[in-house]
């Protein structure tokens, strides 16, 4: 099977996994990325279901309204106390207790806050994802602009190699310093060491807040794993 059947095969157990699991009359939060879009695409089909979904980008937005879902400001879904029981998302690097690095998209600080506010994060990945340790995919750090210097100075003494991502503007109007060479023994704490350094909006690292469902396309079909 290639990457992208694979993609599509966790889709379709994903969109399954929305229509088991989603009460009718919810709103659906969903992420960013190649996963993600062939979840979207799949989604289509239930969207009858939906009040409405999300988005964790400008670039899922578009693709949503594409097939006619309706997108919801988050603002407006807590405003109307209204539930969104479920987020669904890619990652680039996944462990067993479902701690992720997220960022290659660049749309990590969207996602955390839309998956702050999910009842469950539904995490949909290729097996290629899955890791012992994380680490060896670069962190993404969102970063003030005017702060990349010295932000990636704080970086460098933490370990890591921090590569300011060329040509790349979030939809927050920020950069992206990508922080390569970082053995991560900890998630959890370093996630919070980098939230700490003043410039810094959000880094990749959802280990505090990590998945409580993977669903992992293998050839041989798609795993469900939960948090234990
Ligand atoms: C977007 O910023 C990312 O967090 C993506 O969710 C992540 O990079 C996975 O993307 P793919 O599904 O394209 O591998």
């Amino acid at each position: 099977m290639t990457q992208d059947e694979l993609k599509q095969s966790v889709a379709g157990a994903a969109c399954a996994y929305v229509a088991a699991h989603l009460p009718q009359g919810s709103v659906l939060g969903v992420g960013t990325g190649s996963t993600a879009n062939f979840f979207i695409d799949a989604l289509a089909a239930l969207k009858d279901r939906l009040v409405g979904a999300v988005a964790s980008s400008e670039a899922t937005k578009v693709r949503l309204e594409k097939h006619g879902i309706r997108v919801m400001e988050l603002n407006d879904v807590v405003s109307q106390g209204l539930a969104m029981p479920i987020y669904v998302d890619g990652a680039d690097e996944i462990t067993r207790d479902l701690a992720m690095i997220k960022g290659g998209g660049a749309a990590l600080t969207r996602e955390k806050i839309v998956a702050a506010v999910a009842g469950e994060f539904v995490c949909v990945c290729d097996e290629s994802k899955l890791v012992e340790r994380l680490g060896k995919f670069p962190l993404p750090v969102e970063v003030i602009p005017m702060a990349s210097a010295q932000v990636m100075q704080a970086l460098a003494k933490l370990g890591g190699e921090p590569k300011l991502r060329a040509n790349c503007m979030t939809d927050n109007g920020n950069v992206i310093v990508d922080v390569h060479g970082l053995a991560i023994a900890d998630p959890v704490q370093l996630e919070e060491t980098i939230n700490h350094v003043t410039g810094v909006v959000t880094n990749g690292l959802f280990a505090r807040r990590g998945a409580d469902v993977l669903l992992l396309a293998t050839p041989s079909g798609v795993r469900e794993l939960r948090r234990a």
